[in-house]
């Protein structure tokens, strides 16, 4: 990562101890706009303001992805309103934060299954996929109609697929195999996983990515995350011991990988 980036990283963090990647579960939009007496997809709103400012502070600091749960399997029960409300917010932001994430080298990419979303924002997805591809500073990968069960049990079948003709042997089915089929299989697992408004759940997200991942909840709603709630998440995360189950302190999920 170019140090430039790293210039306003506050003195109290350690830059060889950042996270790499950090997946945020941004819960509390609903009540942030409730509490104002508006309608919630004003939270919604103000939501994906917050998380272009987060994505912005992540370059800036040297953070190499982004992940966010932007809509579960399970958000399609909330109202007609609210679901085409956020589709429709989803779709506009693609087209409309392309340049800037062309001009910040901003890699975009999705996970979920992608084929149940609505068409226009399925091209829309594609596009900003196509035209990203290539930029290289940092990755934001946007989870929607995503869901970690369904995820895995998709990877399983095509181990199975494969099983069946023959191409794979049962006895070859590992760990390492398997995560070639997650729809993260390009990603490093999350370092850091932050999930606002205090619920204390992971609520289906990147199960089998999180083995290791160190897990920070704060009250905060996620309209209210700002880059000082996220300075305290990245100091609390440099102040935790992470042994991966060993004995020994390595930086990231990378590292752990030589120590496993
Ligand atoms: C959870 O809060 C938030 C969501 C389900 C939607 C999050 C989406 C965004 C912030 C827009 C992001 C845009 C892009 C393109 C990635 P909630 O509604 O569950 O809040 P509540 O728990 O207070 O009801």
């Amino acid at each position: 990562m170019a140090t430039k980036f790293l210039s306003s990283l506050p003195v109290d963090l350690d830059p060889q101890r950042l996270p790499r990647h950090v997946a945020v579960i941004m819960d509390g939009n609903g009540r942030w706009a409730t509490q104002r007496g508006w309608p919630r997809v004003a939270g919604h709103r103000q939501g994906a303001k917050t998380l272009k400012a987060l994505l912005r502070c992540c370059k800036d600091w040297g953070i190499e992805s982004l992940t966010a749960y932007a809509f579960s399997t399970e958000n399609w029960r909330r109202s007609p309103e609210e679901v085409n409300f956020l589709m429709l917010l989803f779709k506009r932001l693609l087209r409309q934060e392309l340049a800037v994430m062309q001009r910040e080298d901003v890699k975009i990419t999705f996970i979920g299954d992608l084929s149940g979303l609505p068409k226009v924002l399925q091209q829309e997805i594609h596009y900003a996929t196509q035209m990203t591809a290539h930029n290289r500073t940092i990755q934001f990968n946007v989870a929607v109609n995503y869901g970690s069960r369904a995820e895995i049990a998709q990877a399983c079948r095509r181990v199975a697929e494969q099983v069946e003709q023959g191409k794979l042997s049962a006895a070859s089915v590992s760990e390492d195999l398997i995560e070639q089929y997650l729809d993260t299989a390009d990603t490093p697992a999350p370092d850091l996983l932050i999930r606002t408004s205090g619920e204390l759940r992971l609520s289906n997200f990147l199960l089998w990515q999180l083995a290791y991942t160190e897990l920070y909840f704060t009250d905060i709603l996620w309209p209210d995350f700002d880059r000082a709630a996220f300075h305290q998440a990245l100091l609390t995360y440099q102040s935790r011991d992470r042994r991966f189950g060993t004995v020994s302190t390595p930086l990231s999920n990378s590292a752990a990988q030589a120590v496993l």
